[in-house]
């Protein structure tokens, strides 16, 4: 059981593609156990390899705590990990929900994203599973697949609405720094 550091925006790794798991082996049993553990810590609902400097295609998510968290899926009551998740079918419907992530704490914006997902993945232990997600189980689902291809959620928003939230991370980065802030 470990905690992690927490890669911040600016982070190499948060930008570079994951590689597939391949050995469903202990180590990748210690890298969920610590994924788990770091988001727990940091209180966050969803957290991917390259967030903490692992370069692999693992997500651990647990949505059971989000009021419309998908609860029509199992996976919307309980935690679970994916490895080498991937989206096979999504909805033509969108819908605009706020979302953050833990690796630009301290802001949020409103994210378009297709209301429902089918992802297909293993378990950590190598079994096939499919998930059918709706809600905000799709919607985190959504987001930590980008992480594994090195897409944030800035990326979906126009340059405006990026560029101020951008300004407001870096501020708040500056206050972070120096101590200010409250
Ligand atoms: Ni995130």
């Amino acid at each position: 059981m470990a905690v992690r550091k927490i890669e911040l925006l600016g982070s190499q790794v948060l930008r570079t593609p994951a590689r597939r798991v391949e050995d469903f082996g202990e180590d990748l049993q210690d890298l969920v156990r610590d994924m788990f553990d770091t988001m727990y810590h940091a209180e966050g609902v969803g957290l991917a390899g390259p967030q903490i400097g692992v370069s692999l295609r693992v997500l651990v998510l647990d949505v059971s705590q989000v009021d419309d968290s998908g609860r029509d899926s199992e996976y919307g009551r309980r935690p679970f990990a994916l490895v080498n998740p991937e989206v096979v079918e999504a909805s033509p419907t969108t819908d605009r929900v706020p979302e953050g992530c833990l690796s630009i704490p301290g802001v949020s914006e409103v994210v378009t994203r297709p209301v429902a997902v089918t992802v297909e993945a293993n378990d950590p232990r190598g079994e096939p599973i499919r998930v059918e997600a709706t809600g905000f189980l799709a919607r985190a689902l959504q987001h930590e697949i980008d992480h594994l291809d090195g897409i944030l959620f800035i990326d979906h928003l126009s340059p405006l609405k990026r560029r101020m939230l951008l300004k407001k991370w870096r501020k708040l980065q500056r206050e972070a720094e120096t101590g200010a802030g409250g």
